[in-house]
């Protein structure tokens, strides 16, 4: 760990609107060689953008990013050595309020970890003698103001490009009507390294049309929708204001904002008079539609681009298959995943919400692993996941950062909920399963236990979680829109057999991790619990609530007796063909219902569903021009109107857990072992597909499948990297030995 003993915490002393420019200069130490590292360590409560002599010190936004800041305040380290100089330099940063001291969440007035963005900085320089120079934030600082007037993540940007920054970065002579900083308290043992992905610009996407609304709007589509900002170039006479707002859909022909609640998610530039380039990087918006005011003259579709932010991770997964309909729904998956994978795994990128709820990960984590490598992303979420457990009693709070303890809820008491608090032990199994790595797991294990053994003590007498409240099977289509809460499945049903899979899969881990004691504590409890659950809700195969969840959850997690297993099969294929083939699931059951149909012998059904394209369906959103996941199955009617509940919102990822059963069943690739060292290749054609093609970059090096349907006598074409070996399974069972390479197989579909 650093030395932080001569670096502080600083503000600037005056208010800058909150979003000040702090910098000092370095005065390189003479006469000890050249450079050899210059190493730059950032911690801030807010957000920076960082410059060493004027340039960037590196391609991220948003950073330090957003942690449970009480007890991890993470240190972003760069290496700066092609930016130092030998002649003195500006070491600067441009500061924003950021999640900690920003307008976060729902209507609060947020600040609930600072009133003002605040910074520690330290550059190391080591010169070729190994001469150490250290120059940190401390009092010598000066602040002065940015040209954003004002700024928060909800509500946007703006910028007043009249305001003369110029030099600010690279100019070291004294700057005129700047003023100094003040030193703050900090307990540096908050510090922590920032180990995962760093937030950063991704594409440019180009307007796709422009047009003007019935109200005389000018409206501009990027034709997918998307999280970042618009970067726009003008140049206009002196004091002209251009005001934008997002918006993710258009109802009624104009923007539809009611969704965004109360973020305003508009950005407003005054121009400089000569060429300005604005790009707001103190706020981002989930949006497909812009409706831009104040443009002087026609709108220039070249002066615009949207810029999609979110976190760096690597694309590892890929699927696609000869039917449009789904490749649109994989892509809308993809971008799901991307709009939400900002620094923290969040519910959404749009309204005033955008936390990290932990239910909505735990529904999505198998899916998020194989589209990308998110092992770095989800591990340092998981550290603030153990962080927030460690103090609040054992319990997995509904969001991480836990930004909720800061205000009340009077009918959201906090404590563990299913789904949400199991996230604790559902994601690092998922990271485990994808990569392997059984050091994910003894990271999370102390997380796994405190909430198995805090939930254990809100158990009835029966041995069922049928106490309390719970989220359970949240956005069940059944639910009335302005009711989530009242799914058809009994949310007794469904924790408990969450809390299985919770006790069955920490179990496992201390096996893996050799910790007998606790496997055999957490395989009698998760007996216990399959023990009350048969006796309290299974009925010759019938389960309590008689709905497509409950049955979906038994089936996959193992709970119920091999003659239950077949009747609730069938029963739930029986619901599935009465229902239409529509979905009747909400975030609980909706990851394993496929699955669980494949698992009895019901293919045909999943696929079926899977291609239904009615209302609710995967389909429907995507014959409504969906780009992206939506939080309800019908956050847009049919008739082109937005649904009127109050959460309402296009890009959700939670029902985008269905790629998991396309990856596993469509595609065909599966673990033998975790992270892909031997693998199952199972493909089931199916659904009228002629083709499907599906690879995934594991640890290991690349496995694909392909295959392709000639009329009943369908193609397999497998490939397996050096030293993975696995089993190639036929939809009628039969299975043959895989070694690593190609090879080329036959199968009956
Ligand atoms: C969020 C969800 C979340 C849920 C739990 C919503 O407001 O958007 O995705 O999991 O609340 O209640």
């Amino acid at each position: 760990m650093p030395d932080w003993t001569n670096t502080s915490l600083i503000a600037s002393d005056q208010e800058y609107d909150h979003a000040p420019l702090i910098r000092t200069v370095v005065t390189p130490d003479g006469d000890h060689g050249g450079v050899s590292s210059a190493t730059l360590l950032v911690s801030a409560l807010g957000i920076f953008e960082g410059f060493v002599d004027g340039k960037p010190d590196g391609p991220d936004v948003f950073s330090p990013g957003w942690s449970s800041y009480e007890w991890r305040m993470r240190v972003y380290s760069c290496d700066v050595a092609a930016l130092v100089s030998d002649r003195p330099f500006v070491l600067g940063f441009s500061l924003g309020k950021g999640w900690a001291a920003g307008r976060i969440p729902f209507t609060t007035p947020g600040g609930f970890y600072a009133h003002e963005p605040a910074i520690i900085a330290q550059l190391e320089i080591v010169y070729s003698d190994g001469h150490r120079q250290l120059v940190g934030t401390d009092a010598s600082w000066q602040s002065g103001p940015s040209q954003t007037t004002f700024h928060e993540i909800y509500d946007g940007q703006s910028v007043d490009a009249r305001i003369d920054v110029s030099g600010w970065n690279s100019d070291v002579t004294d700057r005129e009507g700047w003023t100094g900083v003040s030193v703050q308290e900090l307990d540096t043992h908050r510090l922590v390294p920032y180990d995962g992905p760093r937030v950063v610009r991704h594409e440019d996407i180009a307007p796709q049309r422009i047009w003007t609304s019935p109200s005389g709007k000018t409206l501009v589509d990027f034709g997918q929708n998307l999280v970042g900002w618009i970067r726009l170039s003008v140049s206009a006479p002196a004091g002209t204001e251009i005001t934008i707002r997002h918006a993710e859909v258009l109802e009624h022909e104009e923007l539809g904002t009611r969704p965004l609640r109360t973020a305003k998610a508009t950005d407003t530039y005054t121009t400089s008079g000569g060429d300005d380039v604005f790009e707001p990087t103190k706020t981002f918006h989930g949006f497909r539609y812009a409706e831009v005011s104040g443009w002087p003259g026609e709108l220039d579709p070249e002066a615009l681009r949207a810029v999609v932010v979110h976190s760096q991770m690597d694309r590892i997964g890929h699927f696609e298959c000869s039917d449009d309909m789904l490749n649109q729904l994989y892509s809308n998956i993809v971008w799901g995943q991307r709009g939400n994978f900002f620094d923290v795994p969040t519910d959404c990128p749009q309204r005033d919400e955008r936390l990290g709820w932990t239910g909505d990960i735990a529904a999505f984590a198998p899916t998020a692993a194989f589209i990308y490598d998110v092992k770095g992303f989800l591990g340092e979420w998981l550290k603030n996941v153990d962080a927030e457990q460690a103090h609040h009693d054992g319990i997995v709070p509904f969001v991480v950062p836990d930004v909720l303890k800061f205000f009340e809820r009077p009918n959201r008491p906090r404590e563990s909920t299913c789904l949400w608090s199991d996230a604790g032990v559902w994601v690092p199994w998922a990271i485990y399963e994808a990569y392997g790595d059984e050091e994910d797991l003894r990271a999370s294990f102390g997380t796994m236990r405190g909430h198995l053994d805090h939930v254990e003590t809100l158990l009835s007498p029966t041995g069922l979680w049928d106490t309390g409240f719970q989220f359970a099977d949240w956005l069940d289509p059944n639910a009335p829109p302005d009711d989530p809460f009242k799914a058809v499945a009994d949310k007794g049903v469904v924790a408990t057999a969450c809390l299985f899979r919770s006790a069955d899969l920490t179990a496992r881990t201390a096996r893996i991790l050799g910790e007998t004691e606790a496997a055999e504590r957490y395989e009698a409890y998760a007996a216990r619990l399959k023990e009350a659950f048969n006796a309290h809700y299974v009925d010759g195969g019938r389960i309590t609530s008689d709905c497509a969840t409950v049955y979906a959850l038994a089936i996959s997690f193992d709970l119920l007796s091999p003659a239950d297993e077949r009747a609730a099969g069938d029963r739930l294929a029986e619901l599935a063909e009465a229902n239409g083939y529509r979905v009747a699931t909400g975030f609980a059951g909706t990851p394993f219902v496929l699955h669980a149909l494949s698992r009895t012998g019901h293919d045909d059904v999943a696929y079926r569903m899977l291609l239904e394209r009615e209302c609710p369906s995967w389909l429907y959103p995507v014959t409504m021009g969906a780009t992206t996941i939506w939080e309800r199955w019908d956050s847009m009617l049919p008739d082109g109107t937005i649904n009127p509940g109050q959460m309402t919102s296009f890009n959700h990822y939670a029902f985008g857990a269905v790629a998991d059963w396309m990856h596993k069943v469509i595609g065909g690739i599966n673990p033998l072992e975790p992270g892909y060292s031997r693998v199952l290749i199972a493909p089931k054609p199916g659904g009228g597909l002629t083709w499907a093609s599906t690879s995934l970059d594991t640890p290991h090096g690349t496995v694909a499948v392909t295959w392709r349907n000639e009329s009943g006598q369908v193609d397999v074409d497998v490939t397996l990297p050096e030293g993975v070996s696995g089993v190639f399974r036929g939809p009628d069972g039969t299975e043959k030995d895989l070694a690593a390479g190609r090879v080329s197989l036959q199968i009956s579909a």
